[in-house]
């Protein structure tokens, strides 16, 4: 089983970045967890592109995602909503429509900010973006309040609750038969 972990951040240091290695951390031994890091490669999403030759960047993508059995995304929030560049890859996948690769996929969303709020908004958001583009959405959400205080030493969160739930949710993400009772 293999699950591709994607973090809407693309700064060094990111604490989503962070909340994927505790997610990782997570992950039961005999699951392969994945970070792709190919955010940055993508260009802005252009129908024209599609038509033409599919930029590689975006192969690589639908690539990856189609050879993963779930996904799990990590979200800052930027202005109350998704980050752009999150956004724009979720695009890209979500063509052709009918048989987009994230059409059935397991999907969670996660999400880390250094407010008060844990990026609740956006996360909401990915969800229903995803929920559009047909994935099998886990309606749960990991909200990482005050991320520059949220991990130990080891990388872990440091809310036994939240880490608990992390645990769980990242489990589930391979285990269809859970993922329906969400
Ligand atoms: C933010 N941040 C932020 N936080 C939040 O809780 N709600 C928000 O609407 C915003 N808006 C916002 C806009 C922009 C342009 C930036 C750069 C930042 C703060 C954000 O949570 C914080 O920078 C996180 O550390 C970003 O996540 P990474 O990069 O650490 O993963």
């Amino acid at each position: 089983m293999r699950i591709l972990a994607i973090s809407g951040s693309l700064r060094r240091g990111s604490y989503n970045g962070a909340l994927l290695e505790a997610a990782a951390a997570e992950c039961p031994a005999d699951v392969e967890f994945v970070v792709w890091h190919g955010l940055a490669e993508l260009p802005a999403f252009d129908q024209d592109l599609e038509t033409a030759r599919e930029p590689l960047a975006v192969a690589t993508l639908k690539g990856e995602i189609a050879r993963s059995d779930a996904v799990l995304i990590a979200t800052p929030e930027y202005n109350a909503s998704v980050p752009g560049a999150l956004k724009n890859a979720l695009d890209w996948a979500s063509r052709p429509f009918a048989a987009n690769v994230l059409r059935g996929k397991p999907v969670a969303v996660i999400g880390a900010s250094t407010g008060l709020f844990g990026a609740v908004w956006a996360q909401a958001e990915v969800r229903k973006i995803l929920g559009a583009i047909g994935a099998q959405v886990d309606g749960r959400e990991v909200p990482v309040v005050q991320a520059h205080e949220a991990f130990g030493p080891d990388g872990r969160l440091r809310d036994p609750g939240q880490a608990a739930l992390l645990r769980t949710i990242v489990r589930d993400l391979v285990r269809p038969e859970a993922q329906r009772a969400v």
